[in-house]
């Protein structure tokens, strides 16, 4: 299919949608007065800050045809926004469907939905047709656009809808999108990965990359801004391959350069990039930027280049050391946070320390670390060697305290520094203090109120209390 007609049928497929969207307002409207009440949802979101934008999209279009938010799971329709990545959460979504099933045995006409990566798994679709059965609507990661058409069907039949694709070229635009934020939000440059790091499921249940044209993206940020956007986060799995396969001449340092030229846009953050095509390109354009954040988030995975090797990440021990020395050289005080997995297949005590030599070296600001999962169907799950549970705590525990003590550290530096802080809600805690994010993306908590949520202020850190600071705002 070429460019154009797909873009067609992707623009006449967001016409479709929108009329389901009116006939399900015709639906909730009358059944909410029959029931002389608003009907409620509840939208639970596990994983990354992809599928935490995917869920912002099906709560624009619940809020739009007309339910209310439930501050829980007891509500009419509630769903799951799944994640895959690692084994432990598929288990959490198993455990809280049994908790949904005594929720729907009180309110027979609740309905249960479950989508994201965990759908796009055979094994686990057979799974819930099996033993699942009051679970009403199953959809995947490339049809989440269909959302008012599946709901409509939903509502039309007795029957178990499912709907997964296995992969898709679509990118359908325009579509409505409930902010969880009235100050920031994420946005979508590209989706699926062409990565298949081999440990990694996210190929598999993302499917192939594709990347958004650049006009769509400036004008959804455009947009964004001119209601009350200060921050956007530009999301993909792999930013730094953005634009390939597209007509324009345009890559991701572009793209980046474009969005720091927006007139309103405050703070720009991305997320997430391969080490394997950073480009010096984009250093120079993060360096030379207004408003990207002073902070890059750039995986590591194993400081082994034999397991690096193994792992498929088509960079070794050197070439990651050497650029984040580029990076450094560069900005000198940016932030550096990265993920990290221990007991990946054949992992021995000697690549191990290849990775805590890597993490004293680099002394991120902060690092997730992950204990391998073994995922079906990936290259690593069939490797000979997996590396028994009792080694990979005990490398994990060391890796965490090695990390932490780095991490405390590093955040003591800033203590009495002067911070421009976007300040994100109410403290959770103490209501007299509220809590923002730094431009390298650590939490200040300080006194305030919420008047000041969305607004970008000066605080003083006064007090380091490891990751977090307490501080004071500056007037
Ligand atoms: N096991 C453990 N961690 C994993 N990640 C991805 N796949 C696995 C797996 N099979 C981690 C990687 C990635 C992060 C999002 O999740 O570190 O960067
Ligand atoms: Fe995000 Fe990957 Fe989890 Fe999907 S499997 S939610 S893309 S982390």
């Amino acid at each position: 299919m070429d460019k154009l007609a797909r873009n067609k049928e992707d623009i006449e497929e967001t016409n479709i949608q929108y009329e389901y969207i009116n006939k399900l307002k015709n639906i909730i409207k009358s059944k909410s007065d029959s029931l002389n009440r608003p009907l409620t949802y509840n939208v639970t979101t596990f994983g990354c800050q992809m599928n935490a934008r995917d869920s912002e999209k099906l709560v624009g279009i619940l809020e739009e045809i007309g339910y209310i938010p439930s501050k829980d799971e007891n509500a009419d329709f509630v769903i799951y926004n799944t994640c895959t990545v690692r084994e432990n959460a598929n288990n959490k979504v198993y455990g809280r469907l049994g908790y949904l099933h005594s929720l729907k045995k009180k309110n027979p006409d609740m309905i249960i939905a479950l989508c994201g990566c965990m759908m796009q798994e055979e094994v686990v679709i057979n799974k819930l047709k099996e033993s699942y059965r009051f679970v009403n609507l199953i959809f995947g990661t490339h049809n989440i656009f269909k959302f008012p058409e599946l709901l409509y069907n939903t509502f039309k039949s007795d029957d178990m809808i499912i709907d997964i694709w296995e992969d898709t070229n679509r990118i359908v635009e325009k579509l409505p999108v409930s902010r969880k934020y009235s100050f920031k939000s994420g946005v979508n440059i590209m989706f699926g990965c062409n990565n298949f790091c081999s440990y990694c499921i996210v190929p598999y249940v993302r499917g192939r990359e594709r990347s958004r044209k650049p006009e769509e993206i400036i004008d959804e940020i455009k947009h964004l801004v001119d209601d009350g956007v200060k921050e956007v986060m530009l999301l993909g799995q792999n930013v730094n391959s953005y634009g390939k396969g597209l007509e324009d001449n345009i890559n991701f340092a572009k793209l980046l350069q474009k969005v720091d030229d927006i007139k309103g846009l405050e703070r720009i953050r991305f997320m997430t990039s391969h080490p394997k095509d950073l480009s010096d390109e984009l250093i120079e354009v993060m360096a030379n930027s207004k408003n990207v954040c002073n902070h890059l988030h750039l995986p590591l995975q194993s400081g082994s280049s034999r397991i690096l090797a193994k792992m498929n990440r088509h960079y070794d021990k050197e070439t990651y050391l050497n650029l984040v020395k580029k990076i450094r050289n560069k900005m000198p005080d940016i932030a550096l946070t990265t993920d990290i997995i221990v007991g990946f297949p054949g992992e021995t005590e000697e690549d191990f320390l290849e990775t805590m030599d890597v993490v004293r070296q680099v002394e991120f600001d902060s690092a997730f670390t992950f204990i391998y999962s073994k995922r079906t169907g990936t290259p690593a799950a069939a490797m000979d060697n997996q590396i028994p549970e009792d080694i990979i705590k005990e490398r994990f525990n060391r890796l965490l305290e090695e990390v932490q003590q780095i991490s405390r550290r590093k955040a003591k530096n800033y203590t009495g520094s002067l911070q421009s802080v976007l300040v994100e809600n109410v403290n959770s805690q103490d209501a007299t203090l509220v809590s923002g994010r730094m431009s390298n993306n650590s939490i200040v908590h300080f006194p305030g109120d919420d008047n000041l949520i969305g607004k970008i202020v000066n605080v003083k850190l006064s007090e380091c209390k490891g990751f977090y600071y307490i501080g004071e705002l500056h007037e």
